[in-house]
């Protein structure tokens, strides 16, 4: 690219603009979005777990999202690998993390999760105990275990809110709920996982339900001020092409109980930021969450996850033009800041001749 074009390129100044919501004070918008990575054995962050989210936070990463960590429950993991966010050994584990990010000037949140029947019968740790969702059924329909009980339901919403007070007295800035992709809170929302009649079944509202307690529970537990973000999507794991709404009424039914429950920051997560989420309009799923709820958001999806600045201009000027109308305030990126560990000041810069396109294979390694 020669520096003709490069000074052609939209800029991306306001991703380097500091960002405060409350109790919320970030130095940019650069958001890392969370990314299991597997290397806590026995569930605990190491030392070299601590490094890898300090090195982002050196970096140049306003906020950090941290990999899903598992709450206090027995079907709530599926790998031995995978962090868990209770113990005394993993929450210790998680406070040398925070301590790291915090000394290199970042912020950090952990992203708390429970695969529901995601999970696999059979699966490590805990082999024996079968997955665990609202009405037993896998993404496929397939019936796996029977239905969550009532008091099953309000032992894990008590799980969750247990983590966010741990979170909060381990020195994290916020949490952020995982209730997206396919996963326990997100089987909740979806009709294909959710047959249940009871009040935790039903139209779309009544599908809130489990996830608004789970708000609720960890704002009573936490008190008024400590974040609460909240992630969901339309798409699933096992099904990108499924939908929880169909259109921007349907999006504000759901999204306003939640809201109304106390979440500060929506994470609406996309595969492809620069999407219309509905037909006449350009606003992605991000974009329509805030004008929705007035609730500030995380947009997310394939950013520069390519050469953009080289090959897609136009979604480098989609990414500036959104933050430019405060469609989104903060922006998430996943893949391409593992392959470009330098992103921010890459981008600042407008240095990327020698972007590198990620290749799961760099997953080998806590690079
Ligand atoms: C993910 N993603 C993800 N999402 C989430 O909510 N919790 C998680 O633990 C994970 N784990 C995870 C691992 C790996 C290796 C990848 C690549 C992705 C999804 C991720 O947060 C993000 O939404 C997508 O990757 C889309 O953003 P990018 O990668 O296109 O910038």
């Amino acid at each position: 690219m020669t520096i003709q074009d490069k000074k052609q390129l939209p800029s991306l100044e306001a991703l380097f603009q500091p960002y405060t919501n409350g109790a919320l004070s970030l130095s940019n918008r650069l958001v890392m979005a969370p990314m299991t990575r597997g290397f806590a054995p026995g569930g605990v962050p190491g030392a070299d777990v601590a490094a890898y989210y300090r090195r982002q936070a050196e970096n140049g990463i306003g906020l950090i999202v941290t990999e899903g960590t598992v709450i206090n429950h027995p079907a709530s993991s599926a790998n031995p690998n995978w962090p868990s966010f209770f113990g005394a050994e993993a929450l210790e584990g998680w406070s040398r993390v925070v301590a790291e990010v915090h000394e290199a000037g970042g912020k950090i949140i952990p992203q708390l999760w429970h695969l529901g029947t995601a999970r696999k019968v059979g699966s490590l740790p805990n082999p024996e105990v079968l997955p665990a969702g609202p009405s037993g059924l896998d993404a496929q329909g397939e019936k796996v275990n029977e239905p969550l009980t009532e008091s099953e339901i309000a032992d894990l919403i008590e799980a969750y809110a247990q983590a966010a007070a741990d979170a909060q007295s381990t020195g994290f800035d916020g949490i952020e709920l995982h209730g997206a992709h396919g996963y326990l809170i997100d089987q909740f929302f979806w009709e294909r996982t959710n047959q249940r009649t009871d009040k935790y079944g039903g139209d779309l509202v009544a599908r809130t339900r489990f996830a608004v307690e789970v708000v609720q529970a960890i704002r009573q537990k936490v008190g008024p001020d400590f974040p609460i973000v909240f992630r969901f999507s339309q798409w699933k794991g096992a099904d990108y092409s499924a939908k929880l709404v169909q259109t921007p009424e349907e999006l504000e039914q759901f999204l306003a109980p939640l809201s109304d429950a106390g979440v500060d920051i929506f994470h609406a997560s996309t595969r492809q930021f620069w999407q219309p989420e509905f037909e006449g309009s350009p606003l992605n799923l991000a974009g329509w969450t805030k004008k929705l709820t007035g609730k500030p958001v995380i947009t997310v999806g394939s950013v520069a996850l390519e050469n953009d600045f080289a090959e897609h201009p136009e979604r480098i000027q989609r990414l500036a033009d959104i933050l430019e109308q405060g469609e989104a305030d903060l922006v998430a990126i996943g893949r391409s800041l593992l392959a470009n560990p330098e992103w921010a000041s890459k981008v600042r810069s407008h240095n990327t001749d020698d972007w590198a396109t990620y290749d799961a294979k760099i997953l080998a390694t806590l690079n």
